[in-house]
C-alpha cells in the first residue's frame, strides 16, 4: 500500500472511530493508539495542549514523555509557535530539541487549530531518520481536521 493509500484508509477509520464522541481526551487518545499500531516505524505518537501558555502532555502511546514545553523550545514548542507543520528529519540537528525518549532520531509536529486558536500538537517520533516527509505532513494534516472537528 502506498503512504497517500494509507493515510486515506486511516482517515475513514478514524472518521468511524470518532463518530457519536465530542470529548476531547477520549478522541485524542484513541487517535494516538490508531496511529501508533498503523503507521509503520514510529516509537511515539501523541498530544500536547496549550495550557497557560504551554504545552502540557496528553494522551500518547509511547514510553513515558517529558510533561511540559514552553512554547518555542524544541520541535514541539517551535511548531506550536509558528503554527505550521514541523519537521525535524533529525532531531539531534534541531536547535533545542528535547530528548524524551533516546530512541527518537525524527520527528514530525502538527499543530492543531479550533476557531482560529492553538489548542495543542500532535507529535509522532520515529527510531528512523528522515522518516517523515510531505505526504506525511498532508495525510497527517488530513486526519487533524478530522479530529479537530470530532470535538466541543
Ligand atoms: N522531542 C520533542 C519533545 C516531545 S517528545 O518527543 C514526546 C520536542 O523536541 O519537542
Amino acid at each position: 500500500m502506498s503512504k497517500s493509500e494509507l493515510y486515506d484508509q486511516l482517515a475513514s477509520q478514524l472518521s468511524s472511530l470518532l463518530a457519536g464522541e465530542r470529548d476531547l481526551v477520549a478522541n485524542t487518545a484513541n487517535f494516538s493508539a490508531l496511529i501508533f499500531h498503523s503507521l509503520p516505524d514510529l516509537n511515539w505518537a501523541g498530544f500536547y495542549f496549550v495550557k497557560d501558555d504551554e504545552l502540557v502532555l496528553g494522551p500518547f502511546q509511547g514510553r513515558p514523555a517529558c510533561v511540559r514545553i514552553a512554547v518555542g523550545k524544541g520541535v514541539c514548542g517551535t511548531a506550536a509557535a509558528r503554527r505550521v507543520t514541523t519537521i525535524a528529519p533529525n532531531v539531534h540537528e534541531f536547535p533545542g530539541h528535547i530528548a524524551c525518549d533516546s530512541a527518537s532520531n525524527s520527528e514530525i509536529v502538527i499543530p492543531l487549530m479550533k476557531g482560529g486558536r492553538l489548542i495543542g500538537v500532535l507529535d509522532l517520533d520515529s527510531p528512523v531518520f528522515g522518516r517523515f516527509d510531505d505526504e506525511d505532513a498532508t495525510g497527517l494534516n488530513r486526519l487533524v481536521s478530522v479530529l479537530v472537528e470530532s470535538v466541543e
